[in-house]
């Protein structure tokens, strides 16, 4: 299946035919909501961001649904008693991690309909046989998104914050290798953007400057 875009329509062929999605607000058009990936390491503060960006846009009138991407393939691994923690999730074999986020994506795809929504999830997982793209081309296929959004800042930052943060099981790691994995992020971020035509949007996340990165975020979210 190969999707597409042309103007504001989305275009995409199947073995089942041709389906044609207009962004319009026109009465008797289908109308989509944004879907806007939101990726970013563990511990960069994506879901802090989305929150403050969620409560902006809900004090402006703006609609979004928020959804975890990794909480939907959580709940399908504990239902098979796969992991009793999310953190496990990631040191999973790679051919059971790629089974849980088809089925993730599929059940966000079906729960989402023509919703604006917030996809809160990586661009790639370190696992212990290397980086897995988060959005590989079954995962783009059924989100489709308009943008995805890199939430970045300066890994030494990204490593006080695992320190500080005892809620979760983070993989201990230093400053150069935090920088590798936001590089590897950019790079395959890049195929995404090919793959959809979706754009790439940098967020800053720095310490002290919470309100800039929710503002940035803001900004593409109206
Ligand atoms: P997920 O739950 O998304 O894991 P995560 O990246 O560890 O997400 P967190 O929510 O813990 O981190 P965050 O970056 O949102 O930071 P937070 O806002 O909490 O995913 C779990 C698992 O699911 C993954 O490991 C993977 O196995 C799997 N998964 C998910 N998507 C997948 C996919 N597509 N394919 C395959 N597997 C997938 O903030 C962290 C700390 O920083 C907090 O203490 C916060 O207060 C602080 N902080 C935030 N911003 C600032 C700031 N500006 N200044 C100072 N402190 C700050």
């Amino acid at each position: 299946m190969v999707p597409g875009r042309v103007g504001s329509e989305r275009h995409y062929s199947s073995r089942h035919g041709f389906i044609l999605q207009r962004k319009n607000t026109r009465i008797g058009v289908i109308t989509l909501g944004k879907k806007v990936v939101v990726t970013g390491v563990p511990g960069v503060g994506k879901t802090t961001v989305i929150n403050g960006a969620m409560e902006r846009l809900a004090a402006e009138g703006i609609a979004y649904e928020t959804v975890n991407f990794g909480t939907f393939m959580f709940e399908a691994a504990r239902r098979e008693n796969l992991v009793t923690d999310r953190d496990e999730m990631r040191k999973l074999g790679k051919d059971v991690q790629k089974r849980l986020q088809k089925e993730a994506a599929a059940g966000i795809a079906a729960m989402s309909g023509d919703a604006n929504v917030i996809i809160d999830t990586h661009s790639s997982v370190k696992t212990p046989a290397g980086y897995l793209a988060g959005l590989p081309e079954w995962v783009l296929r059924e989100l489709m998104p308009d943008i995805v959004v890199l939430v970045e800042t300066d890994p030494d930052q990204i490593l006080m914050r695992r320190l500080g943060d005892p809620s979760r099981t983070r993989d201990m790691e230093g400053s150069r290798a935090i920088a590798q994995h936001q590089e590897f992020n950019r790079a395959v971020a890049a195929a995404y953007a090919m793959y959809t035509g979706c754009t790439i949007k940098i967020v800053r996340n720095e310490d002290s400057l919470l309100e800039q990165g929710i503002d940035d975020l803001v900004s593409v979210l109206r």
